[in-house]
Order: structure tokens, then sequence, then C-alpha cells
């Protein structure tokens, strides 16, 4: 593969502009509008060099001096230019930690503060797996995040996050439950060494955060625990009683897929699961939605965006670029304050969260199912602002619309000489509209809110080679809009191939070639801030952030990498390279966006080969890491099925 920007070496925007557009353009723009910001990003590239970056801390007793830093590509974070008011909130080291979270208490701090950031910094080394990680406070998660793979010198990595939408739990003592759970053996020898601290923080333009917020969880925090639940092996549904003054209401959604479930993007019609001889492949087909009920009536839906862990597919993409979201596994929000009419009587609710997939006949003929393979691990919250004491939310019962979504499923087989399946091709399409709307009567009169969602979803899927190959071409779009200012705008397009071949005397190799984007254009908010909120404005050149009423962010990921599994020896070696683009822009006024930061990296074998960061509309700054290392990466060995959903375990 030609490699270009190395460093040192400038790169003439043309290329920039064409990598960047390139592969978008190729698969997708028959389907879609690009946000109008995407097509001025990444011109005039000026280069030179930044410093290194920070020094370590010694936090764990692994050799710091030549840790690789991992990361994931994302917008800086408004902090404090000289924090007076932190407190670290954990330093643990997870090793052997299945079912044993890290259980502390938190106590608010004596300073004022309207806002939280997270820096959890993580050091690791050895061999290990990709580590899914949750953190609750009491019964209330808060953040999800997973693991970067250690190298045997060790890695390092840093993610910070705005934590203010959760305001007011921080303003109350909490148990805190932070659940990583991991293995160590003779194979697996990577710890985790983590630190987890929290900078509060006043600033002016505050973040109008909810006044409660409910849980729908397992409520496990009384017995030290994480209070996930584990869909479908349980159902995710609490009974709330909400107050009775609520002005609005949002319901958001932390879900991800583990197991049979992690590349539900991959995964086959049902009634395809055994065409191959010698395999079972995981079923309920590509498509997967997230289903809130209210009273056991459909109030919303999220259509996930495809995480990839960092063992994902082929290790080496994800190293040292983690995937898109990979150390912050966002939440959907929905909102639902056109069911406060009904929510606020004083009664109970009952608030479920269910996974759905499709079922077939084997005769294209495809319905959505109540339940997908194991599992998903799943929770949910209800953010509620409230109206003033001793006011009662009254109004008309939502008129709910939400029919069945179209869904269109083909597949076919083609059979080899001796009569075996070599080759399955199949497509699934799904579309859907709703529409929940209502009167709702509050302190400040009678408004008409409305909750609407269009979302269009298409995955071609091709198995060769008798299933050792496969490539998935995913698309997910959407449109959500409320009646408040708030609209979202989403595309996820996802191409990923993977050749999986046994070698003689046992050794697997897998060679891999993925590109993903998730690309999201928002005004207004609902319980998560806007990015024009929580962004680092201090490198800009000039203040902007007051005259945007949203954002555009624009992530595109792609790259080649290939694994040497040798289950003998139970070693892993691989190679990859990774480019990513990122860009985040404000909008509005009839502007078509501004540039408030961009990012370009390009990293090959362990190694970043390229990092280019441009604040507004300053010349961008390039920093290189290091010499290329000469050893070859490893990772820790993992079956072919685990990696790719299919082939032998
Ligand atoms: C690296 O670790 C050593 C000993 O473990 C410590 O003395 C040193 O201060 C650390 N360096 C940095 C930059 O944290
Ligand atoms: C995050 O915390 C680590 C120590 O745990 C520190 O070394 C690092 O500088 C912090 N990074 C940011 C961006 O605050
Ligand atoms: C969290 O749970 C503890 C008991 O474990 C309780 O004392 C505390 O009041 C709870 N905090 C909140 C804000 O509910
Ligand atoms: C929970 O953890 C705390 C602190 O480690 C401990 O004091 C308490 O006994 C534990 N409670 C249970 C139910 O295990
Ligand atoms: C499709 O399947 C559903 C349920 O399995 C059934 O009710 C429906 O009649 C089928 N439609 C066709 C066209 O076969
Ligand atoms: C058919 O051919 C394929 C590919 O050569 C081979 O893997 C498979 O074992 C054969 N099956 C039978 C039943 O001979
Ligand atoms: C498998 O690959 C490893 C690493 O290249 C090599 O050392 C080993 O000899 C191979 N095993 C076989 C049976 O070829
Ligand atoms: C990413 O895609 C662009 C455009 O197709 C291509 O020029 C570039 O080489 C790719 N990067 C990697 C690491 O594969
Ligand atoms: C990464 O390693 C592989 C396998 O060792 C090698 O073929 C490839 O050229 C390396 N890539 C770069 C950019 O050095």
């Amino acid at each position: 593969m030609e490699l270009r920007g190395q460093e040192g070496e400038s790169r003439p925007s043309p290329a920039i502009g064409n990598g960047l557009l390139l592969p978008f353009i190729t698969f997708f723009l028959i389907l879609i509008t690009l946000p109008q910001t995407a097509l001025a990003i990444f011109t005039s590239q000026q280069p030179d060099l930044l410093a290194p970056g920070p020094a370590l801390n010694n936090r764990a007793p692994i050799d710091n001096s030549s840790l690789l830093e991992c990361f994931q590509v994302s917008a800086p974070v408004a902090s404090p230019a000289t924090p007076s008011c932190q407190q670290t909130l954990m330093v643990h080291t997870f090793g052997s930690s299945y079912g044993v979270p890290f259980v502390g208490n938190y106590t608010p701090p004596d300073c004022d503060f309207n806002r939280v950031i997270f820096n959890f910094t993580v050091t690791s080394a050895g061999r290990q797996f990709d580590r899914l990680a949750l953190m609750f406070l009491n019964d209330t998660e808060i953040f999800r995040t997973s693991t970067a793979e250690p190298t045997a010198k060790g890695i390092i990595w840093t993610y910070v996050k705005d934590m203010s939408s959760f305001l007011l739990l921080f303003k109350e003592p909490q148990k805190i439950i932070f659940d990583l759970g991991n293995n160590i053996d003779d194979t697996y020898t990577g710890s985790w060494y983590t630190t987890l601290t929290a900078t509060f923080f006043a600033e002016e333009d505050s973040i109008d955060p909810a006044d409660v917020i409910i849980p729908v969880s397992a409520h496990r925090s009384a017995e030290n625990s994480s209070s996930a639940f584990v869909v479908p092996d349980s159902k995710a549904i609490n009974t709330i009683t909400l107050p009775q003054n609520v002005k609005k209401a949002v319901f958001s959604i932390s879900a991800c897929g583990q197991a049979a479930e992690e590349f539900w993007w991959s995964n086959v019609l049902s009634s395809d699961t055994n065409v191959f001889a010698g395999t079972t492949l995981y079923g309920y087909s590509p498509f997967r939605e997230l289903q809130l009920l209210i009273d056991g009536v459909l109030a919303g839906v999220a259509w996930p965006f495809p995480v990839i862990f960092t063992g994902g597919v082929v290790p080496g993409f994800w190293r040292p670029i983690v995937g898109i979201d990979a150390f912050d596994l966002r939440e959907d929000e929905i909102d639902i304050s056109a069911f406060l009419p009904i929510l606020c009587d004083g009664k109970e609710h009952t608030f479920e969260i269910r996974v759905a997939g499709i079922s077939d006949n084997g005769n294209q003929n495809g319905t959505l199912t109540e339940t997908v393979g194991s599992n998903w691990v799943v929770t949910g919250k209800v953010f509620i602002w409230l109206d003033s004491v001793g006011i009662i939310t009254t109004g008309t019962v939502p008129t709910i619309s939400t029919p069945s979504p179209s869904i269109g499923i083909q597949s076919s087989t083609e059979t080899i000489g001796n009569g075996t399946v070599g080759s399955l091709d199949y497509s699934v399409k799904v579309s859907r509209s709703l529409s929940i709307s209502s009167t709702v009567t509050t302190s400040a009169g009678s408004r008409s809110v409305t909750w609407k969602q269009d979302l269009a979803y298409s995955n071609k899927g091709l198995f060769t080679d008798s299933g050792n190959e496969q490539i998935n071409q995913q698309f997910t779009s959407g449109n959500d809009a409320s009646s408040s200012t708030y609209t979202k705008a989403f595309r996820y397009p996802l191409s990923v191939y993977s050749a999986y071949k046994v070698l003689q005397g046992g050794n697997f190799t897998i060679v891999g070639d993925m590109s993903r984007g998730k690309n999201v254009v928002k005004t207004g908010e609902l319980a998560f801030p806007s990015e024009l909120k929580t962004f680092d404005y201090s490198h800009s050149p000039t203040q902007y952030g007051s005259s945007f009423t949203g954002t555009s962010s624009f992530d595109w990921q792609n790259g080649t990498a290939s694994y040497l599994g040798a289950p003998a020896l139970k070693r892993s070696f691989g190679s990859g390279t990774t480019e990513e683009y990122y860009a985040l822009s404000g909008i509005g006024h009839g502007a078509g966006g501004t540039d408030l930061y961009r990012r370009h990296v390009l990293a090959a074998n362990d190694t970043l080969l390229l990092d280019e960061q441009r604040f507004g509309d300053q010349a961008p700054k390039k920093s290189s890491a290091g010499a290329q290392r000469s050893d070859t990466p490893t990772f820790a060995w993992k079956s072919a099925k685990t990696m790719l959903g299919h082939g032998p375990a």
C-alpha cells in the first residue's frame, strides 16, 4: 500500500479532499445529501510541528517510557485553564474482575459548579482482549466505554468527556460502581490500571441539565453490582412513578451487542444460519432496532450506530486509532414529552427497552422480532425537567402513529460442483416513520408537542468461499425531530470485508478492509448538551459559539489489516493501516457551516504516521509520532468466530 503523508511531509490539499470525499461519494452519494460543510473540509493544509504530548504519570507498574498512546478521535472538550476543583473518583487495577466491579463513594466537592468533566486514563501491558466497561452512580449508568488492546511494552489512553447532563447526580452523595470485567491467566496477562478524575467548574453559558433522572436498570447497586440488563436473557423493564409537574421528559438508551450480537450488522437471515456446512452463522438479520415501550406502547426507536470494538474483525485496524465511539459508547435520545399528560397522573407506568431484529420464513418475508441472539447490555434513563411545585401537567392523550416498518429481504445461495453451498448473497432494507403528538398543558400554557422519526436502513451481504469470505455494506440514516428545537439527521455508512483462511498446520489468517462513518447534523438539544456548549474554544482564533444553532459532525475511518492466528501457540500477530477524518462545524442562520475543529490521522502497524489538527480557520498543526516500530504487533489470540461472527469457534 502506498503511504502518503509521512512524517515531515506536507500533504497537498486536493489529495486530502479526495481522501475525505471519495469513499463517501462512491458508496453513498446516490442515497444522501452531504452536509454542506463536509465539502469545505480539509483544504489548505500547511502543517508545522507540534510539541509531543504531555508526560505520563507514574500510575502503574509499567515501564512508562515506551507506552504507545491509543486514542479516539473526537472534538476537544472545554475545561478550565487552571482547574481548581478536582476529585479523583477511582484509582483501580482491573485484573480478574469479572463480577467484581470497583465500588467507591462519591461526595460532592466543596465548590460551585455547573459543569463536570471526566478524564479516564488507562494503561495496560501484556496480552488482553478488548473489554466493555459501564459506570454507574447508584443505579444510574453514566458512562460506557471499552478498552484498547495492550502491547507487550504497554499502552496508555485518555478519554475526556463532558458529564454535565448528569449534574444533579453529582450534587448528591452516590455510590460509584465501575464494572470492567477482565480475566487474567498465563496467556491473557494484561490488567487495566485506571484513573478516573472529575473536574468541576462553573461556566456562564450553562447547560440546562435535567432536574430528575430516573434509571431504567436492574437496580443492583445495593449489592455492589452493575445495574445493566442483559437482553434477551432478562427483560429490560422497570415500573416508575414520575413527578406530576413535568414540563419536558427525554428517554435515553444505552445499549451494545456482545457475543452472538457483537457483529449484528454482519448477521444473516435466520433462515440462512445453516447454509454453509460445518458452521452456524448468527441470525435475526443484520438489522437491529432498539425500542422504547411505555405501558407496552411503542414510544420511539433508536437504530444503533455499529460500534466495532478494538478486537473486532481484524484488531490491526484499531491500534493506536480506536474505532469510532469505542471509548464513548453514546446513548440515543427519544423525546417522550408527548406522553406527559399520561405520565403525570401520579400512577405507575412501565418503561421497557427491547432489542428487535428480523425473523423470516425462508420465503423472502421478514417481520420484526421481540428478541435477538445473546446478548445486548442495556440500560435506560428518564431525564425530567420540572415545572413549578404544585402544578400538575395535563393535556390530551397522545396520538400515536407507529405503523410497522416496511421490510424487504432477499437471499440466494449458489452451490459449487459437489452440491454444497459456496456462496450466500442477501440483502435487507427497512424503513419506518413514526409520529407521536399531544397537547401538553403546563404553567406556561398549552403547547402542541410532537416526536417524529423517519428512518431508512439497507444492508447488502455476500459470503463467498463457502462462507470464509464476507462483505457487508450497510447504510443507516434518519431524521429525528422534536417540537422543541431539537433535530438530528444522521448517516452511518459501513463497509466491512473479511477473508478467513486456514493454513496448513492449523494457523489461520484474516485479512480485512473497512470504511465507515458517523455523520450527524443536530440543532437544539434533548438530554445531552450540544457540542457547541462543550467544545473547547480556547484554541480558536475567534470566539464562535453563540452565533450557531447547531453542529455538523463528520467522522470517517478506513483501513486495511491482516491477522495471523496461531492457536497452538495461543499467539497472534497483526498489521494494519487506518486513516480517520473528523470535522466539527457550527451551523445555523443560513450559513453553510463554520469549521470549529478538524483532525486527520493516519497510523500503520502500531505507529501514528500523521496527525493534523486544526481549530477554526487557523493553520493546521501537524504532529508526528516517533519512529516506526520494528517488531510485529501482537494481539490477544482470538478465534475467527470471536472476531468475525463466523468461522470455527
Ligand atoms: C515513569 O515511571 C518511573 C518509575 O516507575 C517514575 O519514576 C517516573 O517519574 C515516571 N515518568 C513519568 C513521565 O511519569
Ligand atoms: C488526564 O489525567 C491524566 C492522569 O490521570 C493526566 O496525565 C492527563 O494530563 C489528563 N489529561 C487531560 C487532558 O486532562
Ligand atoms: C445512593 O445509594 C446510597 C446507598 O447505597 C444512598 O445512601 C444514597 O442516598 C443514594 N444516593 C442517591 C442520590 O439516591
Ligand atoms: C459493598 O462494598 C462496600 C465497600 O467495599 C462494603 O463496605 C459493603 O459491605 C459492600 N456491600 C455488599 C452488600 O457487599
Ligand atoms: C409474512 O409472515 C407473516 C408472519 O410470519 C405472515 O403473517 C404473513 O402473512 C406473511 N406474508 C407473506 C406475504 O407471506
Ligand atoms: C465440497 O467442496 C468443498 C470445496 O472444495 C469442500 O470444502 C467440501 O468439503 C466438499 N463437500 C463435500 C460433501 O464433499
Ligand atoms: C503458526 O505461525 C507461527 C507464527 O508465524 C509459527 O511460528 C508457527 O510455526 C506456525 N505454525 C504452523 C503449524 O505452521
Ligand atoms: C482511505 O480511503 C482513501 C480514499 O479512498 C484512500 O486514499 C486511503 O488510502 C485510504 N486509507 C487507508 C489507510 O486505507
Ligand atoms: C506493516 O506490517 C506489515 C507486515 O509486517 C508489512 O507488510 C507492512 O508493509 C507494514 N506497513 C507499514 C506502513 O510499515
